[in-house]
């Protein structure tokens, strides 16, 4: 069953995150701020200078990306779910002497922006978060410039399905086309945090999604943490088995098409 409230009840879990200083609540560090925008685009996706770029960090609370980009020259808004990961951006801009805007709203509803508002959008991992990742796909495409350049990482699908917890061998538990979210982790791990609500997004709607949405996809990679050398269990040896994350290089191009009804068998 769909809960009532999914985008509550994970605001609640980040807000708690940030006050417990979660791995994703660690403020940007002195070293970033050497040549800012190579310590968050070591690929060069975004050519090399996004001075003046109007820049939206998509879910991206935690003062890290929005003040690396504003250093490397973007204006720039964070966008996040999560006051208490916006407050961190607060801090860090103002104690670097950064300008950032900052908007409390959820990523499914981009309403508060003009279109056309963003040549650049940047989304760390966070579509999981909520149930239909094609409605955040379209809201985006319309509040980006045409040409623009959307960066955005995801869980891949088989690791969600993957239990977090394992052994020399690893268990899928979760079905592909599952539509409710995953049980609540009790635990965090680096694969899941702990007490949010986590959704399976097939690549149907990861990859085929943005498509229709008016996106050309350019690049694709999936982040390497497999250690086949690393203990049974841990993050390197499940990573060598099951791909945690992909991360997807997409350029704004035609005018949003209407979304063919993307067939989704019953669960
Ligand atoms: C994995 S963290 C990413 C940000 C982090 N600064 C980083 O270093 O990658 C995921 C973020 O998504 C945010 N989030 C979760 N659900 C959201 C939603 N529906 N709309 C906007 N942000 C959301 C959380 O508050 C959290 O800040």
């Amino acid at each position: 069953m769909q809960p009532s409230d999914p985008v509550g009840h994970n605001r609640s879990a980040w807000n708690q995150m940030a006050r417990q200083r979660n791995r994703f609540a660690r403020p940007a560090r002195d070293e970033d701020f050497v040549d800012p925008l190579r310590s968050v685009d070591g690929p060069g996706w975004l050519g090399g200078d996004i001075k003046g770029k109007r820049v939206l960090c998509l879910a991206a609370g935690g003062g890290r990306q929005g003040p690396i980009y504003a250093a490397a020259g973007g204006i720039v808004t964070v966008l996040d779910i999560s006051g208490e990961m916006l407050e961190l951006d607060r801090q860090v801009a103002h104690q670097r002497n950064l300008e950032i805007r900052v908007v409390e709203q959820s990523m499914d509803d981009l309403t508060c922006f003009d279109a056309e508002s963003f040549e650049i959008v940047i989304q760390p991992v966070s579509t999981c978060y909520v149930p239909d990742i094609l409605n955040v796909y379209r809201q985006i495409a319309r509040v980006m410039a045409p040409g623009g350049v959307y960066i955005s990482q995801h869980k891949q699908p088989v690791s969600l399905q993957v239990d977090s917890q394992g052994g020399s061998a690893y268990r899928l538990d979760a079905h592909y086309y599952r539509r409710e979210p995953l049980p609540p982790a009790q635990t965090a791990s680096l694969v899941r945090e702990a007490g949010t609500l986590e959704y399976i997004h097939r690549w149907q709607e990861l990859i085929g999604g943005m498509c229709s949405a008016g996106f050309a996809i350019e690049d694709l990679t999936e982040p390497l943490h497999a250690d086949p050398a690393a203990e049974p269990g841990s993050f390197g040896h499940r990573s060598h088995f099951v791909a945690p994350y992909v991360r997807i290089k997409a350029r704004r191009t035609s005018q949003a098409v209407d979304f063919p009804a993307i067939w989704t068998p019953e669960t």
